[in-house]
């Protein structure tokens, strides 16, 4: 039988979205979302937007997230935003180590490491972002990969957080995994936090699965038994997409 995880529908607006536009959007969620949605909802705006969204999602079916944190408490490093910030704007959710962020500022696997730890320090949820390129998946190099971003975040008695899939492949390219390849990456990742964190742990872990998921193939992914939500970027761009994708997973649960 499926071992019922609540699920998680998080949404990563990356560098997308006006002030205004963030607002709309906000109305327009709380305005259809089911009373109790049986799922976890989480939005990821950029820094500009998180007051202003804290303020217009006072509620308790959706939390705030950054997209990225430092691991210092504060400090002469610009352009970077603290834990102690995320939690003054309203967070209670941080993405650690997403591709883009390894790729575009050249993140280390320790320092994702790091990260996740300042995320727990200062009580923020992290979401830990693991996955393969295109040219790591033909070279074989899949599970080697995911090994290596594992080993270097996790470690025994690691505190609460969550593990989001994303082949770097299926981002943003409209091509998403199939729920058969998807599912043997989740069932690695859990075998292997058991093994690194603690088997009880890793039982109910969450473990997200992200790239170019939208209301098409989410009830196929999340039929899976080791699927528990979804990390999206582009269809959590549109309040329809993004309620529907909240519903088929809310079904699953
Ligand atoms: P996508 O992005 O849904 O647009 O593929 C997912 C992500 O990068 O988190």
């Amino acid at each position: 039988m499926r071992m019922r995880r609540q699920p998680v529908v998080a949404g990563n607006w990356k560098m997308h979205k006006l002030r205004r536009e963030a607002q709309e959007f906000c109305q327009e969620l709380l305005a259809n979302l089911d009373e109790e949605p049986q799922a976890s909802i989480i939005l990821y705006p950029s820094f500009p937007l998180l007051t202003d969204m804290a303020a217009a999602l006072d509620d308790p079916r959706v939390s705030l997230g950054g997209q990225d944190l430092h691991p210092a408490d504060s400090g002469a490093h610009t352009g970077d935003v603290s834990g102690p910030q995320l939690i003054d704007a309203g967070c209670s959710w941080v993405l650690c180590g997403h591709s883009e962020r390894r790729a575009d500022h050249a993140e280390s696997d320790a320092l994702v490491g790091r990260k996740a730890e300042a995320a727990l320090q200062h009580g923020l949820t992290p979401m830990i972002c693991v996955g393969e390129t295109a040219a790591q998946r033909e070279a074989g190099q899949t599970f080697k990969v995911l090994e290596r971003q594992l080993s270097a975040v996790f470690s025994q008695e690691f505190g609460e957080f969550t593990l989001a899939y994303e082949p770097v492949w299926a981002i943003g390219s409209g091509l998403s995994a199939t729920p058969e390849l998807a599912q043997e990456v989740h069932a690695f990742l859990r075998q292997r936090l058991a093994e690194l964190v603690d088997p009880e742990q890793a039982n109910w872990v969450s473990i997200l699965y992200g790239g170019s998921v939208k209301p098409e193939n989410a009830a196929a992914l999340i039929a899976q038994p080791d699927i528990d939500g979804f990390l999206i970027g582009g269809a959590s761009l549109d309040p329809d997409k993004f309620l529907a994708i909240i519903r088929l997973a809310a079904a699953a649960a």
